[in-house]
């Protein structure tokens, strides 16, 4: 079989194995939170002003949107390692890109730079790789229809390529948000930054909520209440002149997350991961974890860059399975692929509710993981939208992970691999270069071992 990144002209795969090693000691400091990298990029091209970026993730899908924030008209510049800064053109002023945005695999980008086209008068195309031509773009082009933005052209069911005509006037929305999706949030707030009047989100499950907090630093008037049990209702004053600003990205808690679940599984690891953000609306991986017993210490709690930090130390943890509910989801999204994996290894059965959204993430994780399980020899089974793991202490390995261009499902199961009595592959690393450049390295150093494969 060939990993579909060859297939798809996309460089060729690059297979990697993970096998069993001694335990994984020493300090590790994840990259640069994904989403707020790209959103102080964005920010920094509607800010009027030089916007300062430290701890900038260096990951393809975040560089791609600094490549889209330049041909809409800023000037984005690397001044060392993590260190940016952007000059922004303000609301209202950007250019129409002369190309296609070329996006990659990074959903988030395509997602957010909608939102801000579609509230400009200019036209952009955006597309990206086989990964990005699958995912549904109609949940951010229906809003941005609904404040005037029109579509020319796109692929079959509203995908890439897609080509957005904004508008100057987007009309003021109240918009009730269908699915927890913190991108969908963000499109329509930063389409509704260039409107005349008043933009609202609803959401019934509160999701990450970056857009919000930034827009605020960057002197928005913007408004968060709760909503219902579980949810927001954000309200946002249009046309306010952003001021740059000088942005600290902290520690990316879905990146280390690996790192994390890791240190849990090997045997005798103890481990420190270091200023991890714990923004309530991305930690439900470690809420998740302790419920199933896992020994995870909050050291030095302190706010940093406008959120949440800690040191975290985390040691060898016997799990045992828990059931997670479908409310968390939004809270720990782009974690159940690892979170499966440690469920793998925990005392009967971890079941995991309300996964729908797990379907159109860079790849249908559902199946990947599910597949993934089914290669390294563990029983599991998807129930509806559940997906159902059973666990024991030891877990067989020696299969290979079809990683469907997708970041997270790679990582994931090198980590199974760590700790399964025979070694774990997975058929293609390269996209682990999106998120989490340095992946390979920095779990080498806590003592983590990979083995080079040969392609299939
Ligand atoms: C993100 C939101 C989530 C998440 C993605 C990053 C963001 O997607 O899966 O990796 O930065 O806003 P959804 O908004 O589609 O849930």
């Amino acid at each position: 079989m060939q990993a579909e990144s060859a297939a798809h002209g996309h460089g060729n795969a690059q297979p990697l194995g993970a096998a069993a090693c001694g335990p994984l000691k020493g300090r590790l400091r994840p990259p640069g939170d994904k989403s707020i990298s790209h959103r102080a990029l964005i920010l920094g091209l509607l800010a009027i002003g030089r916007t300062t970026i430290e701890g900038l993730l260096e990951g393809d899908d975040v560089l791609r949107t600094g490549a889209a924030c330049a041909a809409l008209g800023a000037k984005v510049e690397r001044l060392g390692p993590g260190r940016w800064q952007v000059d922004g053109c303000g609301v209202g002023s950007l250019l129409a890109p002369r190309e296609t945005l070329d996006f990659g695999n990074a959903g988030t980008g395509t997602r957010l730079i909608m939102g801000v086209v579609g509230g400009h008068d200019i036209t952009a195309t955006f597309d990206g790789d086989a990964s990005l031509r699958k995912r549904p773009m109609r949940r951010i082009l229906d809003p941005l229809a609904l404040m005037g933005a029109q579509v020319t052209s796109e692929a079959e069911g509203g995908r890439c390529p897609v080509t957005l005509k904004g508008t100057g006037e987007p009309a003021p929305i109240e918009y009730r948000s269908p699915v927890p999706s913190a991108q969908l949030k963000s499109a329509v707030l930063l389409a509704g930054l260039n409107s005349p009047g008043r933009t609202t989100v609803i959401e019934t499950e509160a999701s990450r909520d970056h857009t919000e907090k930034m827009l605020a630093y960057f002197g928005a008037r913007i408004v968060s209440e709760p909503h219902g049990e579980h949810g927001r209702r954000i309200t946002l004053e249009g046309r306010p002149e952003l001021r740059a600003r000088d942005v600290v990205v902290p520690a990316d808690p879905s990146s280390g997350a690996f790192a994390l679940v890791a240190a849990l599984l090997v045997p005798g690891s103890d481990i420190v991961i270091e200023g991890m953000m714990m923004n309530p609306l991305r930690i439900g991986l470690i809420t998740t974890l302790l419920e199933m017993g896992a020994s995870i210490e909050t050291l030095n709690p302190r706010i940093e860059g406008g959120e949440d930090v800690a040191d975290l130390r985390v040691r060898h943890s016997a799990l045992r399975g828990v059931e997670v509910p479908a409310a968390r989801a939004p809270a720990m999204i782009d974690e159940y692929p690892v979170l499966a994996v440690a469920a793998a290894f925990a005392s009967g059965e971890t079941r995991m509710r309300g996964l729908s959204e797990l379907r159109v993430k860079e790849s249908d994780r559902l199946a990947a993981v599910a597949a993934g399980l089914d290669a390294a020899g563990v029983p599991n089974r998807i129930e509806g939208d559940d997906l159902i793991v059973t666990g024991a202490a030891r877990v067989r390995g020696g299969g290979v992970a079809a990683t469907h261009l997708d970041h997270r499902i790679a990582m994931s199961f090198l980590v199974l691999g760590l700790a399964s009595d025979q070694p774990m592959q997975v058929d293609d690393a390269s996209m682990i270069a999106t998120s989490f450049p340095t992946f390979r390295p920095e779990m080498e150093r806590l003592g983590a071992r990979f083995v080079e494969a040969a392609a299939r």
